[in-house]
């Protein structure tokens, strides 16, 4: 008879409590009959370096990492990932046979992988894109856009000094605007994204026109409580297809998923449900 280890994966955070990531992995190990845990820990950060270290011995394949712990990964890594380089930040990190720890950055994988799903017939390359706030998820959302073909990007954040920061990492074809002019950014654009926390439960409403947003567009946030915010309600009443942002969550889990437990998992409907209900 063998004696394999069941596999033990987790996401780390503090806090953690918050994170819906034990109900999707949880799903998923269930939906796939496979034998394999997901736990949430609640780490602080003068204690990342030594449970990260002692993860492998404990049983671990790897881990997800969240606030306030993904750019301290990233730099605590072994082996760093293109895209988590980047971005700058690792969510995903997956720990090899001898214990060194390789990082990745889902996040943008996530959010185009959503909007391909769900909007099947969007084409990035149609025109420029624009993006509200300059967070960390801004910085992978940017990345990807830009690898999927999207020819230019209008950035807008509250505090512009930041939106500047950010876009310096990548040229001209990302552009800055001041906050006061945020409603002009939709002009003309084949694709919006909301990466503030603007219309998110217990913060301040959306209030930006998207007046000039054209009804060919496809609109997207990364907020999903409510999943149907005022931006999206917004771009919808322009006649705009919308794509919520529960599926970037779901979909940046995918990745780390399939390395830990060798199964490559689907988002569906089933597990929309699922994660919100948690
Ligand atoms: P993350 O890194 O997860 O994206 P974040 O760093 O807290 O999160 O960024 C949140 C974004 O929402 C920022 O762009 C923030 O703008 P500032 O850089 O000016 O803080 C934006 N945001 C939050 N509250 C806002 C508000 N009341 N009005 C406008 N923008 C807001």
């Amino acid at each position: 008879m063998s004696h394999k280890k069941i596999p033990l994966a987790g996401v780390i955070g503090h806090p953690v409590s918050h994170s819906r990531s034990p109900a999707l992995h949880g799903f998923w190990l269930r939906s796939y009959g496979l034998s394999g845990y997901y736990v949430p820990m609640d780490v602080a950060p003068a204690d990342l370096e030594a449970v990260l270290r002692g993860l492998h011995k404990a049983g671990f394949v790897g881990v997800n990492i969240t606030i306030p712990h993904k750019e301290a990964a990233l730099a605590l890594a072994d082996e760093v990932s293109d895209r988590a380089k980047l971005i700058g930040s690792a969510n995903t990190l997956v720990l090899a046979e001898d214990g060194s720890i390789f990082a990745d950055n889902t996040d943008g994988y996530g959010f185009i992988a959503n909007l391909r799903q769900s909007a099947p017939d969007w084409e990035p390359s149609a025109g420029p894109a624009a993006v509200l706030g300059a967070g960390g998820a801004a910085r992978a959302i940017i990345v990807s856009l830009l690898e999927a073909g999207v020819p230019e990007i209008r950035l807008c954040n509250r505090t512009k000094a930041r939106a500047e920061a950010l876009a310096e990492s990548f040229g001209p074809k990302v552009r800055v605007y001041d906050w006061e002019e945020a409603a002009a950014i939709f002009d003309g654009v084949a694709t919006a994204v909301n990466t503030t926390s603007l219309g998110m439960e217990g913060q301040p409403p959306f209030d930006i026109s998207l007046d000039l947003l054209p009804e060919t567009a496809l609109a997207t946030d990364i907020v999903y409580i409510p999943l149907l915010t005022a931006f999206l309600q917004r771009a919808q009443a322009q006649g705009c297809r919308i794509v919520d942002g529960l599926g970037m969550l779901l979909h940046q889990g995918r990745p780390g998923f399939e390395r830990w437990f060798g199964q490559s998992p689907e988002v569906t409907e089933a597990l929309r449900i699922e994660v919100l209900g948690q």
